[in-house]
């Protein structure tokens, strides 16, 4: 398998095979972030999304031997976005993660830190925001240790979207937001939060990401149009894992 690293910076493109190659290193990256953080902190909070690209990885992360190197009474986990939808809803970010990690690893009820789809917007949006806070005890921007990340073909991560208003927001950690393609409601963390995480991991597969992906990790003028390509945490780092088709303009 071929694997080509770029350094820039905080910033690492590696382009890999297929979707089961970038789910085995991501896998490989969140245990040793598990590690590290639990090494310095006892504990280790990491924010993760939707969509289909993830799913590999959270199935991987729950058979072994993935299960057996994680300190899973020790991992928090929080949502970098979430759909106005009950928890067991198809569309529920929560119920994806579920049902192929949360519920197969011994991780403690406490230590899930879901955003309550089934609220109305605000209301999910603010309980999220201080479950947050109380669990960080900061009353300013929170460090995720991880947090991971997809995009779209129009450039959103979480459920920041081209365009939107809450891509400006800056007194929110989570913000409710509606998308008019999807017709959804949805909670998403802001931009501020994602880019204070230590590391933030992208997810990116397929021919249909290309465009888009080669104009963010270009640098030019236009990535800031995309969501995406204004992640760039300010201490941490940000580590691209992309597959040969998406990498095709890059
Ligand atoms: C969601 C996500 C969203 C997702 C991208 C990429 O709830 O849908 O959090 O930001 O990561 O849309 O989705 P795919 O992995 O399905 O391409």
């Amino acid at each position: 398998m071929e694997t080509l690293v770029k350094a820039e910076g905080e910033r690492n493109v590696e382009i890999l095979s297929d979707l089961n190659a970038i789910s085995r290193e991501a896998a490989s990256l969140f245990i040793n972030a598990s590690r590290d953080s639990i090494a310095a902190r006892e504990k280790f909070a990491v924010a993760i999304s939707g969509g289909s690209t993830p799913r590999r990885l959270y199935t991987l992360l729950s058979s072994s031997p993935c299960r057996d190197q994680v300190d899973w009474q020790k991992v928090h986990f929080f949502w970098a976005d979430e759909r106005c939808v009950p928890k067991e809803d198809e569309a529920s970010n929560f119920k994806i993660v579920f049902d192929r990690l949360l519920s197969k690893v011994p991780i403690p009820n406490e230590n899930i830190h879901r955003i309550k789809g089934e609220e109305e917007p605000e209301k999910a949006a603010r309980d999220y925001e201080a479950d947050i806070k109380e669990f960080f005890e900061a009353s300013g921007l929170p460090v995720f240790d991880l947090v991971l990340l997809g995009m779209g073909e129009d450039g959103h991560t979480a459920s920041l979207f081209p365009g939107s208003k809450s891509l400006e927001e800056t007194a929110r950690l989570v913000a409710p937001v509606y998308t008019e393609k999807s017709d959804q409601n949805r909670v998403t963390l802001t931009l501020a939060v994602l880019n204070n995480a230590a590391q933030i991991l992208f997810l990116v597969a397929g021919t249909s990401k290309a465009t888009v992906l080669s104009e963010i990790l270009s640098d030019g003028e236009k990535k800031r149009e995309f969501p995406a390509g204004r992640i760039r945490p300010l201490q941490g780092k940000v580590i691209w894992l992309i597959d040969r088709e998406a990498a095709g303009r890059v």
